[in-house]
């Protein structure tokens, strides 16, 4: 079984996913996690983000896995633990354009089919319905107005320490948006057999059980 979830930042996916795999005991990969690490890679090895061959060969040249702790899920690239790190505004600020580069994708979509092969997932991300796993029996598109997505962007951040500027986040955060929304490939979209869900009113339970309500009705 296989379910891909796929949104803007700040509808709730990666809350929202966990919570689901822990239900229904499959598999949970944060793709978007990947694309962090690797962006989060490059800004310490000072590669200019311009340069597609570079990061071509970086994306060639970094492992990257989940390892699950009690209750989170850790992010490992080449043996070391990034979790905290990948979530920086550096790295957010940073993200798109590693992950807009063609060649980039196909290492890291190559790498997600393989995590899911044989076994039961949910996968988070922007492209999972479309590229990643476009056999999956269910795709949701979550989604929320950018007043509340801004609002959660800001929480998480504040949570993990950061001093933050709201609008600042939230203008960062549209951007980015935009940026995943025009890319070539496996840009952010609703499918023809995406479920949209808007998160803006619900809360993470709320959208758990309307989820678990489409799953178990089939
Ligand atoms: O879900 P997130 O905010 O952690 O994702 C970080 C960035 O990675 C996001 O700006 C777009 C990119 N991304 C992507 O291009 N494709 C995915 N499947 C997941 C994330």
């Amino acid at each position: 079984m296989k379910i891909a979830i796929d949104g803007p930042a700040g509808a709730g996916k990666s809350t929202l996913a966990k919570e689901l795999s822990r239900k229904l005991g499959y598999i949970y990969i944060d793709t978007g996690a990947m694309y962090r690490s690797l962006t989060w890679k490059a800004l310490q090895k000072n590669i200019n983000l311009e340069d597609a061959q570079a990061l071509f060969n970086l994306a060639q040249n970094t492992k990257i896995h989940f390892r699950n702790d009690s209750d989170n899920q850790r992010v490992i690239c080449d043996d070391m633990d990034i979790s905290e790190e990948i979530r920086s505004p550096q790295v957010s600020g940073a993200v798109s354009r590693v992950a807009s580069y063609q060649e980039v994708r196909k290492i890291m979509v190559n790498q997600q089919q393989a995590m899911g092969r044989s076994v039961s997932v949910v996968m988070d991300g922007r492209d999972i319905g479309e590229c990643v796993l476009p056999d999956a029996e269910y795709k949701f598109f979550l989604t929320a107005n950018r007043e509340e997505r801004a609002r959660r962007r800001t929480e998480e951040l504040k949570l993990q320490g950061y001093s933050v500027n709201p609008e600042l986040i939230e203008k960062d955060m549209l951007q980015r948006d935009k940026d995943d929304m025009k890319r070539d490939m496996g840009a952010l979209k609703i499918l023809d057999d995406s479920i949209v869900i808007d998160t803006s009113n619900l809360t993470i339970d709320q959208v758990l059980e309307k989820i678990l309500s489409i799953i178990q009705e089939d």
